[in-house]
């Protein structure tokens, strides 16, 4: 194997250059290797002074997340050991970072004496995205360096800063303009320190900048009163102010320790298990059967949408926030100008937030080009179909696209429950037609599911890939089934809440034992925001489906209660958006159960939460075990992206694998024998629970 460190020596400076592939992650054998080079450098009377570098792409990525789960991070030598090691020690250490200076490289730098980044370096303290807090002291150091209000916005979210910016707040002594170079750069103040013969600075002994926060107790508790609505739920952005407010109020060496048992604490915890599920299944979710990365994709420089609706207009807003010019069609006049305006009040609406300036909303609005030609899908490297969901009219529009579009352009249908091989058919080449399921408001919703027809080709695929990343969607590759992967699970679950009505619940109790369970809505207040008339049209267009059908929501359309448009639909509204329960659906669901036959009786949280989310597992098994997800993480990423399911219990199936598949199962069971209909446990259900396995384990092979 090859060593994880290179140690040269430079004008008198050690320079120890970490080299482990692809993210210089600090793993146990990078930390080994680290600390034998700067015991080496230490000893070697040659050696005046010492650089950490990171070979390749970036300095470090941080602590290795893989390491977590086995305990291996807690092997000597830890972060903190090395952090100690070069804070001490008595020959200066001077950190030059690239590219990424994340976590645990991020506090290798803090504790250095001092850091040298090259422009455009993201320097930051991401843990709290792992439901973590920085544990190698960067809760302690951070604020000493850059000043208490600085650390909080660093550390409680999460999000990175830049060279410049980092300099500017004291947190980087010199920054390295592009083309210069870094080491040698790196090299000369580690120099300057030693030619000054006096002891390195450490940053544990700087008081200075954390003086602001001492004259203003209250400034912690503001903060926590800050992120309380954005962070609901989650245990690690509050872990990360209590350490930050250890470092104003105890000595160092107290902090470090509070942010050390707090940090085993949260790494212990299933919110940061959860956390680290859905960074891994993030990046698998890239990783697509047939798709390597030789794949070609086709480059993708001018789309066109055809339907500018609600769906047609936001995938165009997505192409154009993306910079990519885009085409829009429709067919009249009357519609395409209503579409536009529709458009065009959207982007409007985000200027007046102050989240887009008039600048970026008229160079969006530009490259949105509204046409009635629908020949002109001739220019397009991708057409995505937004019409009305309907089979005929789909495949006569993808007869004629067949005919017009080059040969080697993508044809994706935004169908939501069409089939996306029956579509496929009627072109020459299905090999190039794709699903691209947008979720509405589609310009809003990350989730994109790529639906993969029997026929659509890696290249298509890769493509597809590429451009939700453009467009900041994520991606997920479903297979063809009615519905797709996403609404498919979410009926499973949404049709629950329904039948728990007519049992005994009320609307306020199901979605409140929701909302308690971390999703941003329940699923009665989403009817409202999403429009009851909407979900009661979809409902005329499609079979019924078998079985039990709860019918509430059909009547209050007849009711003309369509939701939050109308300010009356499963709550009503006062101010527009806060749903507050109403007699006259309470009356409603009292009368439905007596003409069903229906003796209401009390219905725990528990079972609410039960009843609506393990059928949805239940589900989601069938959707695995079928392939149409080729991951159980897929699954998590829908659920996540799609429906807000909290980060914090890292999706539907993570979620089982805790709670224990065969717990879930016998759930299930119980449910079958008493409401039969559709809570039949699905066979790898059954078959993982018998096992003892893990949907996280399973694959198809
Ligand atoms: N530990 C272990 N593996 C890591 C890692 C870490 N800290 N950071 C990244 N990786 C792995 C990824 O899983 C990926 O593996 P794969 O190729 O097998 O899928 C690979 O390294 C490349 O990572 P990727 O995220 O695709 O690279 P990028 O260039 O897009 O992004 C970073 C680079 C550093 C911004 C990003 O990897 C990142 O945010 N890493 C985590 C940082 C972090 O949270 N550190 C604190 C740890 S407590
Ligand atoms: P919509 O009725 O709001 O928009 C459809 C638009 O297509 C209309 O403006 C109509 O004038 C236009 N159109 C009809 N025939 C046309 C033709 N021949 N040429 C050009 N334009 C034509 O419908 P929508 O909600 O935007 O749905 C569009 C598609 O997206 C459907 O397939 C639907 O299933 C799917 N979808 C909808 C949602 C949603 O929540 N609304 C979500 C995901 C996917």
């Amino acid at each position: 194997m090859s060593q994880p460190v290179r140690f040269e020596h430079i004008d008198g400076v050690g320079v120890i250059t970490f080299d482990n592939p692809p993210v210089n992650a600090m793993s146990i054998a990078l930390r080994t290797a680290v600390r034998d080079a700067l015991t080496e450098g230490l000893q070697d009377d040659a050696v005046e002074a010492l650089v950490l570098t990171g070979g390749g792409r970036m300095f470090s990525a941080g602590a290795d997340i893989t390491e977590f789960g086995s305990g291996v991070s807690n092997q000597s030598p830890t972060l903190p050991d090395l952090i100690e090691l070069i804070e001490n020690s008595p020959k200066p250490v001077v950190a030059a970072l690239h590219g990424n200076a994340m976590g645990g490289g991020c506090e290798l730098g803090l504790g250095c004496h001092a850091r040298v980044a090259a422009a455009g370096t993201k320097i930051g303290l991401p843990e709290v995205t792992l439901g973590l807090i920085p544990g190698a002291g960067g809760t302690q150091r951070m604020p000493r360096l850059v000043g208490v209000k600085a650390a909080l916005d660093l550390i409680v979210t999460g999000r990175p800063i830049d060279a410049a910016k980092a300099h500017a707040g004291g947190l980087v002594d010199e920054i390295v303009p592009a083309g210069g170079d870094l080491v040698a750069t790196a090299v000369a103040v580690a120099r300057k320190f030693s030619d000054a013969g006096s002891p390195p600075p450490k940053t544990r002994d700087r008081e200075d900048r954390l003086a602001e926060a001492r004259d203003q107790p209250g400034l912690f508790d503001e903060y926590r009163k800050g992120i309380a609505r954005r962070a609901r739920g989650f245990e690690a952005p509050f872990a990360c102010i209590d350490c930050i407010e250890a470092a104003v109020t105890k000595t160092f060496d107290e902090g470090l320790e509070f942010e050390r048992e707090t940090f085993q604490k949260l790494r212990a915890s299933d919110q940061s298990k959860a956390q680290r599920h859905v960074f891994f299944a993030e990046r698998l979710a890239g990783r697509v059967r047939g798709v390597g990365p030789d794949t070609k994709v086709i480059p993708i420089k001018r789309g066109a949408v055809l339907g500018c609706g609600t769906m047609g207009g936001g995938i165009a807003m997505n192409f154009a926030n993306a910079g990519i010019p885009v085409t829009v069609t429709e067919g009249d006049q009357a519609a395409l100008d209503r579409g536009i305006d529709l458009i065009r009040k959207n982007y409007a609406a985000t200027v007046s937030k102050g989240r887009m300036s008039q600048d970026a909303m008229d160079q969006c609005m530009a490259l949105i080009n509204p046409t009635l030609d629908f020949d002109s899908v001739a220019e397009a490297d991708i057409v995505i179909e937004a019409v009305f969901e309907n089979m005929d009219l789909k495949k006569d529009i993808f007869t004629r696209l067949d005919s017009l579009c080059r040969p080697d352009a993508v044809m994706a249908t935004n169908t939501s429950s069409l089939d996306v091989n029956e579509i496929a058919a009627v072109t020459s080449r299905p090999e190039q037609v794709v699903g691209l399921h947008f979720f509405s408001p589609a310009n809003v919703m990350k989730l994109l599911e790529i639906v993969r027809g029997d026929r659509t080709s890696p290249e298509v695929l890769a493509t597809a890939l590429s451009l939700s990343k453009k467009l900041g969607r994520v991606g997920i590759v479903v297979g063809v089934c009615d519905s797709f992967a996403a609404n498919r699970s979410l009926y499973a679950y949404s049709r629950q809440a329904g039948f728990l009505l007519e049992e005994g619940a009320l609307p306020e109790q199901v979605d409140r034992v929701l909302l308690e369970f971390g999703f941003p809505m329940g699923p009665f207040a989403v009817g409202d925001l999403a429009g009851i008339d909407v979900g009661f049209k979809i409902r005329q267009h499609r079979p019924r489906p078998e079985g039990r059908y709860s019918d509430i929501a059909d009547k209050l359309y007849e009711m003309g209660r369509y939701g939050q448009k109308t300010g009356k639909g499963w709550f009503h509204y006062e101010d527009g958006r806060t749903p507050i329960p109403d007699p006259e659906v309470t009356e409603l669901i009292m009368r439905t159960s007596k003409e069903l036959g229906i003796q209401r009786r009390e219905i725990s949280d528990e079972e609410i939460l039960q009843r609506c989310m393990y059928p949805l597992i239940n589900e989601g098994a069938r959707i695995l075990e079928e392939g149409i997800v080729e991951r159980s993480s897929d699954m998590d990423l829908i659920w996540l992206y799609g429906y807000g399911f909290p980060r914090y219990r890292g999706g539907p199936m993570f979620w089982a694998d805790l709670l224990g598949v065969d717990h879930v199962y016998g759930v299930m069971k119980e449910f079958h024998e008493v409401h039969h209909d559709w809570l039949e446990p699905a066979p790898l259900l059954e078959r993982l629970a018998k096992e003892g396995g893990t949907f996280g384990g399973w694959s198809a092979e």
